[in-house]
C-alpha cells in the first residue's frame, strides 16, 4: 500500500516537473522538448525531411525561432502577436527569398502619371474606418507558397477589386497568367509595373481557367483573358494622405519591406516592429481603421494563406507615424488600376 502510494507521489512530481518546465522560458526548454516539439509541428504541417542532418538543422531554426516568438509575446507592452505557424523551421533569410518576390527601382519622374483620375476627396470626406471586404471588393485570401509572385497577387486583388466596384460582380482573376505570361522571372520577383502592363494589353482570365500552379510555366493564352484594365496609377511617394484617398477610392498595391522574424511570425494586432525600407514584398491595401486608443493602422490582405500567418492572412500596419516613408516603406511605391 505504501509502495503504491510512493509510486504515485513519483510520477506526480515527474509530472509537475515536466508541466512547470515546458512553461518556463524556451531558452530553458530541454532539447528533447524542442525534437518532439518540432516533431509535433512537422506533422501538422505535413513536413518531411530528406534525411536526419536536414532534420537537425531544422529543428535548430525552429529552435531559433521559438524562443524569438515566445520573447516576444512575453512582452505586455506590446502591440502585436507572433505564433508558430507554418514558416517556423526556415531562417528569416530563406523566408524572405521564397515568399516575397516584389523588385522596385525608382521610377524617373517623367514616367509616372500622377495625375489621379477620380480623385477629388478632401480629407474631411474621409471616414476613420473602410474595409473593402465589407463591401463585397475583396475576394478569400490567396497563398502564393514558395514561389516570389507577391508583385502577381497584389496587382491582382487590387484589379479585381475595382472590377466589383466598377461593375458590380468579384470575378477570381488569374496571378499564373502573370506568372507565365507577364514576365521572364516568374517565381523570382518582378516589377508590379509589368502586371499592370499585361492586363491592360492582354487581359487576365478567371481563376478557374488559369488555377495557380506556385511554378512558373508555359504561357497557355488559348483563351484570351477578358478582364482588362485601362492603365493604373502610381501615386505620389512619401505621402499618407494620397494614399488615404487611393485607399477610399479602391483597393490599392502597396510595396513594404517584409523582411525580419517579426513580420514572417506577425498573428495579430498593430504591426510597429522596427522596419526597414527595402520594399521586397508587394500586399494590397484593402482599408484602414483606427484602435480605440487612437492608434492607426492600414488593412493589409497578404497573400500567405489564411490559415497560419496574420489575423486570417490580413496584417494591420501601423498608419499615422509621421514618417514621409510610412511604417516598412509603405507609402513609398503605391498603384493602383484604372477601369473607365
Ligand atoms: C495621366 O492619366 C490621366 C487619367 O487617366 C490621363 O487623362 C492623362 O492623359 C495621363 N497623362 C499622361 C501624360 O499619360
Ligand atoms: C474639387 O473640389 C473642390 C472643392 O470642393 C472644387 O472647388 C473643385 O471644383 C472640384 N474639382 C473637380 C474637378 O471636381
Ligand atoms: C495577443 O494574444 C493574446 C492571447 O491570445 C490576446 O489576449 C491579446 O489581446 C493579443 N494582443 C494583441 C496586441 O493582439
Amino acid at each position: 500500500m505504501a509502495l503504491t502510494l510512493d509510486r504515485n507521489s513519483i510520477v506526480c512530481i515527474c509530472i509537475f516537473f515536466l508541466t512547470l518546465t515546458s512553461h518556463a522560458t524556451s531558452r530553458t526548454l530541454p532539447q528533447h522538448s524542442i525534437a518532439t516539439m518540432h516533431e509535433e509541428w512537422m506533422e501538422m504541417h505535413d513536413r518531411v525531411y530528406v534525411d536526419a542532418a536536414e532534420k537537425l538543422k531544422r529543428q535548430q531554426i525552429f529552435k531559433d525561432n521559438l524562443e524569438f516568438i515566445e520573447n516576444h509575446n512575453k512582452d505586455e507592452n506590446k502591440r502585436y502577436n507572433l505564433s508558430l505557424n507554418n514558416f517556423a523551421d526556415l531562417t528569416n533569410e530563406e523566408f524572405v527569398k521564397s515568399h516575397t518576390g516584389a523588385l522596385y527601382k525608382p521610377p524617373e519622374s517623367s514616367m509616372i502619371n500622377h495625375s489621379l483620375g477620380y480623385h477629388n476627396l478632401s480629407v474631411s470626406d474621409i471616414g476613420s474606418n473602410l474595409d473593402w471586404r465589407a463591401k463585397g471588393a475583396v475576394n478569400k485570401i490567396k497563398n502564393q507558397g514558395r514561389c516570389g509572385s507577391c508583385w502577381a497577387f497584389s496587382v491582382v486583388a487590387a484589379v479585381e477589386g475595382i472590377i466589383q466596384i466598377k461593375r458590380g460582380k468579384l470575378y477570381s482573376l488569374s496571378e499564373q497568367q502573370l506568372v507565365d505570361c507577364a514576365s521572364m522571372r516568374g517565381c523570382s520577383g518582378e516589377y508590379v509595373e509589368r502586371a499592370y502592363e499585361y492586363i491592360e494589353s492582354q487581359g487576365l482570365e478567371n481563376e478557374e481557367e488559369y488555377p495557380y500552379k506556385e511554378i512558373q510555366g508555359t504561357c497557355d493564352v488559348s483563351n484570351p483573358g477578358n478582364h482588362r484594365i485601362t492603365g493604373y496609377h502610381t501615386l505620389q511617394e512619401k505621402s499618407e494622405e494620397a494614399l488615404l484617398k487611393a485607399v477610399t477610392n479602391q483597393p490599392v498595391s502597396v510595396q513594404l519591406d517584409a523582411s525580419g522574424k517579426a513580420f514572417q511570425f506577425y498573428s495579430g494586432g498593430v504591426f510597429d516592429a522596427e522596419c526597414g525600407t527595402n520594399l521586397n514584398h508587394a500586399v494590397t491595401a484593402i482599408g484602414y481603421g483606427e484602435e480605440a486608443d487612437g492608434k492607426k493602422y492600414w488593412l493589409l490582405r497578404n497573400s500567405w494563406g489564411s490559415q497560419w500567418w496574420g489575423e486570417g492572412g490580413y496584417m494591420k500596419l501601423l498608419r499615422g507615424t509621421g514618417e514621409p516613408q510610412g511604417h516598412c516603406g509603405v507609402n513609398l511605391h503605391a498603384t493602383y488600376p484604372i477601369v473607365d
